[in-house]
Order: structure tokens, then C-alpha cells, then sequence
């Protein structure tokens, strides 16, 4: 047992209650934030005559010596400790003796906790940003190659409309755009420095909490030191903005797992991303997309359990937040990895053009547009919509499209009909004549996909 308290206690810690209350299992994993917290609190304190030069100079070097080792595998951070920041500590006086004891003046691990996670959570938004971002160039790349690739597009998976696989895809760009709008949102948000609140009430020392703010590239520090310790709302909305982007990759995977059906054959999944049955040899399984579909289960998890864990906390620190870390490094994990297992998944996928224009060809996808026909043909549009309903069921009789019948069969249903009929009824022109903004027609979209390229070169990294 390894702690930075004890003066006060007569006994030694049970160790079951030590292991309970120990957090280095996993807090280690932000010893390099820990430490650059530590490297800019010594310095505004030696800013502020509270610590010498040389204090600060030996106190640089330690922990500069200590992160070298750390990543070198040359020094092991030990389950030994209570957790991170008592591990860097007791290392620093180890090395330099008591001007190591000097590190932790005016500071709490409330604060520091505070600080180290705001700290780790920054640089993972960046890294989940940039994953996004490379979603949507993939997405970019595919929707200017599928303009012209006509599919079905469905309500209550029914099928509607044509679109294009471009359209489709878009839809997807526009979301995950939003995934990327969220994040910095959250990030402009929480970055403000908590540390220099202490426990709770600030401190007596004459910190300049703005000087710490701004050499870790804050924005500010926060303005007051209770909320600074107590704040766990950025984690939660960070937790949000995660299964949101879950929740977008499960409804993409659902429909990758449909497409890939044999009874829509829409997609193959390239080799490197499917996986076999131990038992059917023919078997050829969607594992990838069906576990980012599953894991999006854990992360929203994630996200009610930090609101239930911070619904009846008092003011201000309570061990309870401990919580936050597992349950935030899970979260951030598993949505970096189902990112890149999609983005890879996706840029090997291969479409099967012909089987999406034959789906939308024989499920009625044009009856909307043969009653637009009969529209622009003088007749009111709620009487068109019924003699389309009636030619439907005529053609689903003879077991024929629309386009199937011939001119004689469609005037006994509509004397409207004339050989015009099969121009506007086409695939091609159901899709080509959609130019609305944010229609599938081939013009419509060139245009969202170049105002998407302009977003996707001007929005730069977060930092
Ligand atoms: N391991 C703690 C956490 O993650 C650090 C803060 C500890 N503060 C304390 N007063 N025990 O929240």
C-alpha cells in the first residue's frame, strides 16, 4: 500500500478497502495529462515566487525523467500505488528528494483529477474527430462514384422511390457531419481549467490560474472552484455525442447487414472483413458491422450510468466520480475502434449495381411519379393517386411493372396515358427529375457533394 495520506489514521487501511478505493488500475492510463498538469502547475508556481527556480528546475526534470521512463517501458507504473497521482509523486521524491514534496502546494487531487481528465478527454475528442472525418471522406469518395447508381429507396423498409447510392449515403455524411459538430461544440465548451480550485474553496497560496489555463492551452481557467471540482456535465454530454455516433453506425450496419442478405445482394463485404461458420462452409457473415451494431449497447450504457452515478451527488467532490474513468475510457475505445473497423469495412465494400437498379425497378418505386403523369396531365391529384392504386394492383396481377404493361392496358385503366407515359415513368427520370435541393437528381447531388468537399477542407482540426 502506497498513499500520500496516513497522518492522521492510527491503523493501517484494510487491504480489501484498499483495492476497492484504489483507482491506478486504470487512471494510469492518463500519466502522460497527469504529468503535463503537474509540469505547468510547478512552473506558474515558481512564476509566482512559491516555488524557487531551482525548485521548479528539479522538480521539470524529475518529472520529464519519470514520463521518458514511462515510455521507454524502462519504469513500470505499479498497482502498488493508490492511483496516478501518487504514483508520479512518491517517484519524484524517490528521485530528487524534498523538492519533490514541494510538487502538490496548492493543489488537491480533487483539482488535479478535475484537470487530468479534462486533459485526456481533449486530445481523445481530437482523435475521435479525425476518425469521423475520415468516415466522411470515404462516404465523400463513394457518393461521387454512385450518382448515377439507381437503388430503391424504402419507408417502413418498404419500398418508396428510387434515389441513388450516393443519396442514400449522403444521408449518413449528414449525420456523421452533425457527430463532428457535436464534438466541437463539447470541446469549446469544456475547456477551461479547473486547477488552482483545490478541494473545493480554492486556495490561499497566490496562484495565477489564468497563467496554468494558458500553458495547457485552455481558453480560461473556470470560475469557481466548487463547480471546478464537482463538473463531470462535459463527460456527459461527451458520453452523448458517443452513442449518438453509435446510434449512426448501428443504423448503418443494420442496413449493410440487409443489403448483404442473399435475398438482397445489394453489397459484398470484402474478405478481410467477414468472417466463416465453423460448421456451414458456405457461410460468409456480416461479424464486423453486427458487433459495431452490438457495442453500441455499451457505450450508451456508458452514458446512463455517469448520469445516474452524478444525479444525487452533493456538493462538491464525492468519491462516487471515481466512476466517470472506466466508463469514459470504455466508451472512447470502443467508438474508436467500431470507427475504424466501419471506415475500413466500408471502403473495401463492393456494390452491386445491377441488383440495386433491378430492386428499384420491380417494386412500383415509380408509381408516385405515374401519378405525377396523370397530374400534369389535367387530372386532380387525389383521383391520380387512386388509378395508380388500381394500375398497382392490375400490375401486381399480371405480375408486371408499370413500365411492363402496354399502352393498351394502361389507357383502359386511364384514357390519360399516352406513349409519354414511359418516358416520365423511368427509372431515370424518377430519379434525374428530383432537383430540389437535397434530392437524389443527378444535379442536386454534384452540388451537395461540392459544398460537402468545401466543409470537409475548411473544417480543420479541432486544435
Ligand atoms: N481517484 C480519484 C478520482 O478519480 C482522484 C481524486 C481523489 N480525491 C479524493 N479526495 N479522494 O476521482
Amino acid at each position: 500500500m502506497a498513499q500520500l495520506w496516513g497522518g492522521r489514521f492510527t491503523k493501517e487501511t484494510d487491504q480489501l478497502v484498499y483495492n476497492f478505493n484504489a483507482s491506478i488500475s486504470f487512471d494510469k492510463k492518463f500519466y502522460k495529462q497527469d504529468m503535463k498538469g503537474s509540469m505547468a502547475h510547478v512552473r506558474m508556481l515558481a512564476k509566482q515566487g512559491i516555488l524557487s527556480e531551482d525548485e521548479r528546475d528539479m522538480i521539470l526534470k524529475g518529472i520529464e525523467g519519470i514520463l521518458e521512463d514511462v515510455e521507454s517501458g524502462k519504469l513500470d507504473i505499479s498497482d502498488e500505488y493508490e492511483d496516478i497521482h501518487s504514483f508520479v509523486e512518491a517517484t519524484l521524491i524517490e528521485r530528487i528528494g524534498d523538492p519533490g514534496k514541494k510538487l502538490h502546494t496548492g493543489r488537491s487531487r480533487n483539482d488535479q483529477v478535475a484537470l487530468d481528465m479534462k486533459l485526456y478527454t481533449r486530445d481523445e475528442i481530437c482523435e475521435i474527430d479525425a476518425l469521423v472525418r475520415g468516415l466522411l471522406e470515404v462516404l465523400q469518395r463513394l457518393m461521387e462514384e454512385h450518382v448515377q447508381t439507381v437503388m430503391p429507396g424504402f419507408t417502413h423498409l418498404q419500398k418508396a422511390q428510387p434515389i441513388t447510392l450516393a443519396h442514400h449515403l449522403g444521408a449518413y455524411f449528414e449525420m456523421f457531419k452533425r457527430d463532428r459538430g457535436r464534438l466541437s461544440d463539447i470541446y469549446e465548451r469544456m475547456n477551461y481549467c479547473p486547477l488552482g480550485s483545490g478541494a473545493l474553496a480554492g486556495t490561499t497560496y497566490p496562484l495565477d490560474r489564468e497563467y496554468t489555463a494558458e500553458l495547457l492551452g485552455f481558453a480560461g481557467a473556470t470560475l469557481n472552484s466548487m463547480d471546478s471540482v464537482a463538473d463531470r456535465d462535459y463527460l456527459i454530454e461527451l458520453l452523448s455525442a458517443l452513442s449518438t455516433i453509435m446510434m449512426h453506425l448501428s443504423r448503418f450496419s443494420e442496413e449493410i447487414i440487409i443489403w448483404n442478405t442473399n435475398e438482397y445482394r445489394f453489397v459484398e463485404i470484402d474478405d478481410a472483413y467477414s468472417t466463416g461458420s465453423s460448421i456451414m462452409p458456405q457461410k460468409k457473415n456480416p461479424d464486423i458491422a453486427e458487433l459495431v451494431r452490438g457495442k453500441t449497447g455499451r457505450v450508451y450504457g456508458a452514458l446512463v450510468s455517469l448520469l445516474t452515478t452524478m444525479k444525487g451527488l452533493p456538493l462538491a467532490y464525492n468519491k462516487d466520480m471515481q466512476e466517470d474513468k472506466e466508463l469514459t475510457f470504455d466508451a472512447i475505445d470502443t467508438v474508436k475502434g467500431c470507427l475504424a473497423l466501419f471506415t475500413g469495412m466500408l471502403d473495401t465494400l463492393k456494390f452491386n449495381k445491377t441488383q440495386m437498379a433491378a430492386s428499384a425497378r420491380n417494386g412500383f418505386t415509380n408509381a408516385t411519379d405515374a401519378a405525377d403523369y396523370l397530374v400534369n396531365h389535367g387530372v386532380p391529384f387525389r383521383d391520380a393517386h387512386g388509378v395508380i392504386g388500381r394500375l398497382v394492383l392490375y400490375c401486381i396481377e399480371q405480375g408486371k411493372a408499370i413500365e411492363e404493361l402496354d399502352l393498351e392496358e394502361l389507357k383502359s385503366i386511364s384514357p390519360v396515358f399516352a406513349e409519354d407515359v414511359y418516358e416520365a415513368v423511368s427509372m431515370d427520370t424518377c430519379v434525374n427529375k428530383r432537383l430540389t435541393l437535397g434530392a437524389p437528381g443527378e444535379k442536386a447531388m454534384r452540388e451537395v457533394i461540392r459544398k460537402n468537399q468545401e466543409w470537409l477542407e475548411n473544417q480543420g482540426c479541432l486544435r
